[in-house]
């Protein structure tokens, strides 16, 4: 069984007002806070890292129970050398890019030595079936429908059969879809089986976030229902 999560991007954030807009999207129901760090190196973009998810921590303390949990997507070359500052700085999971280790296994297995639950990604161009060999050892896999690098651009709807391969092989996943979520690409997403959505543009962007965070929730929890897999 698993539950519809959304995760507001931050990337979509004021970052002059980065501390009050994370407690807005909590406020407003989010689950997580999906946290996009780029090192200009893996992606050609530069955003955030260590230091500034340490300082969101301070702001929004680990809870049991209130949300505060932090989804850290790192689009970064070597992967293995930021876990343990991204551990320290308060990271709560790690989603490494399948293109950017030689070692997916070992840098699971060092992820979850942090204290972190790991997650892999996949870009458009990667096969999904590099997932499922990998599948057993993580916690969520992330089915990129955008190239990652920037915010607001067009879903691909042609990365939901990826979606829909991964749910048929592994109904109990939390299976991430990242990159133009929103009103519009919500249905194809949910129907594919996703149950953990991204959205920065769509939710920051929203005149009533809360709404959108409600909207986009209810469309995976339907199509979750359908398939009998909502944990209710
Ligand atoms: C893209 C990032 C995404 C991005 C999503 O590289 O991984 O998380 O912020 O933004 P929207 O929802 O605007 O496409
Ligand atoms: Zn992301």
């Amino acid at each position: 069984m698993v539950k519809p999560i959304i995760a507001p991007s931050i990337l979509a954030s004021d970052f002059a007002n980065l501390g009050c807009n994370c407690h807005r999207m909590y406020d407003n129901g989010a689950d997580w806070l999906h946290i996009d760090v780029m090192d200009g190196n893996f992606v050609p973009n530069i955003s955030l890292g260590p230091p500034i998810i340490s300082s969101l921590r301070k702001e929004i303390p680990k809870s049991t129970t209130k949300a505060s949990f932090f989804d850290c997507h790192m689009m970064v070359a070597n992967p293995e050398q930021w876990v343990p500052e991204v551990a320290k700085a308060g990271g709560d999971q790690y989603t490494f890019h399948y293109e950017s280790t030689k070692d997916p296994v070992a840098l699971v297995k060092l992820i979850k030595e942090h204290g972190m639950k790991a997650a892999c990604a996949v870009k458009p161009g990667t096969s999904v079936d590099v997932l499922y060999p990998l599948a057993e050892h993580l916690d969520m896999a992330l089915v990129m429908t955008v190239e990652p690098g920037f915010g607001g651009q067009k879903f691909m709807p042609e990365m939901m059969p990826k979606v829909e391969a991964l749910r048929a092989k592994f109904p109990e996943l939390n299976i991430q879809v990242d990159g133009g979520l929103g009103k519009d690409t919500i249905p194809a997403a949910a129907a594919a089986g996703a149950n953990v959505i991204v959205a920065g543009t769509a939710v920051f962007n929203a005149v009533d976030p809360k709404e959108m965070i409600e909207l986009l929730r209810s469309r995976v929890a339907e199509s979750l229902k359908a398939r009998g897999l909502l944990d209710e």
